[in-house]
């Protein structure tokens, strides 16, 4: 099959922010234990941190990374994880039903964060506590010194201020399943009234306010409305969260659920904007795309685990190829609305629903997964370029046309290189992509990296690891620009730079 691709460098969506290649870490499962940290592996370092972690998270280049939760912080005391270790309290976490031992908490994961090159995103207890709480754990992170939580911050080693600039507050306060869930009427009231008093003790940072815990709750659209009624002069921006799965078993359909990712998007940014001509505000609300992936491997085996144990393997997804394929689709959905989308978080990073696997006291490795959001976030940086696409397609589901090829381009003006990202999504037709790139000089291909030709249910393990990129993509420069030959289910990061 023929399509086509016309870039131009001033048809742009908009500048990439570097944070929409965020993740997660919350305290669940074995995400911090056995995962981030393990005093007793070979590779810990002086705090305990897995340095095989560390090494495929810094491959990642994750600019953010959104703590402690996720479900987890609705009940979570942040006192509970600083100051002496053995001081620390064992509690009944009642979010994801274990012990949480709090052998790691703000004063690990700050610096955890800066050895993996990140900061931090910051979130608040907004279920069961609320302005008070959220106000003294700004103090102990961003105030210099001379008042109480400053000062037990300095006490407990850390003389300097941790500077957290992102927070959020709370986290899926719409979901009945979450600890202390409320109404939208709610949680605008006390998000409005916690955001205020952070910012009076730190005016510098950022703050998101929740929105859907997913497109499917049946208050989507009003939830949003009412919680902006109450906090748009209040916070920069607007949570949205979803997750996706292919229990039907249907490549077809479940390369076509990026479409809803892209029309979620679109509806959020829309309601953003309705609240604020309501408000005749100036000021634009962005969005933070904060928990998106695939999680549906692990539903079952999740029900077999027992209550109230320590870091048991709980959400641990192993994904495979047609998974990565469509990691790849919802990353080009994020290229694609670089305007409004300002952050993202990939959820979560290690051992939960992850890129990366851990065995306890073993091996770490790659996921399927890891290779696309890697390349997108080494490769999609600079501005995100409108392309013109034509191409087939086909209908599934309630969608009467599903592009075959879903594709996004970034140029970064630092190094003046190009880079075209697609998936095609046809099982059996090869896409040849006709690109027109005159606009741009003279370029040459550097790559043509992919992930294309294996089983759609081929996973990676500790002992084996079939799905890994490949410079092998056919790409050929022409007069007016290049031939790109997209294989059937595949994944490919077409890169051109100066001659
Ligand atoms: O990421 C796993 C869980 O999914 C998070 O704790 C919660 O916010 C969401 O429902």
């Amino acid at each position: 099959m023929y399509a086509s691709m016309k870039l131009r460098k001033d048809h742009q969506i908009g500048a990439i922010d570097n944070r929409i290649y965020g993740s997660f870490i919350e305290h669940l499962g074995r995400a911090v234990y056995g995962g981030i940290y393990e005093p007793d592996h070979p590779t810990a370092d002086d705090m305990g941190f897995r340095q095989d972690v560390l090494d495929l998270v810094r491959q990642l280049q994750v600019p953010i990374v959104r703590y402690p939760g996720g479900n987890f912080v609705s009940g979570y005391c942040w006192e509970d994880g600083t100051g002496p270790k053995d001081q620390r309290p064992r509690r009944l976490e009642l979010a994801w039903k274990v012990i949480e031992t709090n052998q790691v908490g703000i004063d690990e994961f700050q610096e955890w964060a800066k050895r993996a090159g990140s900061q931090v995103m910051m979130a608040v207890n907004l279920g069961t506590r609320g302005p008070e709480e959220a106000r003294n754990l700004v103090e102990y992170c961003n105030f210099p010194g001379g008042t109480l939580y400053s000062d037990k911050r300095r006490a407990n080693g850390f003389e300097e201020p941790f500077n957290i600039k992102t927070w959020c507050l709370g986290n899926e306060m719409d979901g009945p399943w979450q600890i202390g869930a409320k109404t939208a009427e709610e949680y605008g009231r006390i998000a409005a009234e916690t955001a205020k008093v952070m910012k009076w003790v730190d005016p510098t940072i950022e703050l998101v306010a929740c929105g859907s815990s997913n497109l499917g709750m049946p208050t989507f659209g009003s939830w949003e409305t009412t919680v902006l009624e109450h906090t748009y002069d209040y916070v920069d921006y607007i949570s949205l969260h979803n997750y996706y799965g292919n229990p039907e078993n249907d490549i077809r359909l479940f390369l076509s659920k990026s479409l809803d990712f892209d029309s979620f998007i679109k509806s959020v940014a829309a309601i953003c904007d309705a609240v604020k001509a309501k408000k005749h505000s100036d000021k634009t609300l962005y969005l933070s795309f904060d928990e998106w992936n695939v999680w549906y491997h692990s539903n079952e085996q999740d029900k077999a685990i027992e209550p109230w144990s320590v870091a048991p393997p709980q959400l641990e997804d192993v994904y495979n190829f047609e998974d990565a394929l469509f990691v790849g689709c919802l990353l080009i959905t994020l290229l694609k609305n670089a305007d409004r989308v300002k952050m993202a978080c990939l959820a979560q990073l290690v051992n939960v629903i992850a890129p990366i696997m851990t065995e306890n006291g073993g091996a770490a490795w790659a996921q399927t997964i890891f290779y696309p959001f890697l390349h997108a976030s080494a490769y999609g940086r600079g501005i995100s370029l409108c392309p013109e696409v034509t191409c087939e397609g086909y209908s599934v589901g309630d969608k009467s046309f599903v592009p075959f090829v879903e594709s996004a381009a970034s140029w970064n003006p630092d190094d003046e290189t190009l880079t075209i990202f697609a998936v095609n999504r046809s099982e059996d037709a090869v896409q040849q992509l006709a690109v027109s790139l005159e606009d741009f000089g003279p370029l040459t291909l550097i790559e043509h990296l992919t992930l294309q030709g294996h089983d759609l249910k081929a996973v990676n393990t500790a002992k084996s690891s079939p799905v890994v990129p490949k410079t092998d993509g056919e790409t050929k420069m022409t007069n007016e620009g290049a031939e790109i030959t997209l294989q059937p289910l595949s994944w490919n990061v077409i890169r051109f730079g100066r001659k």
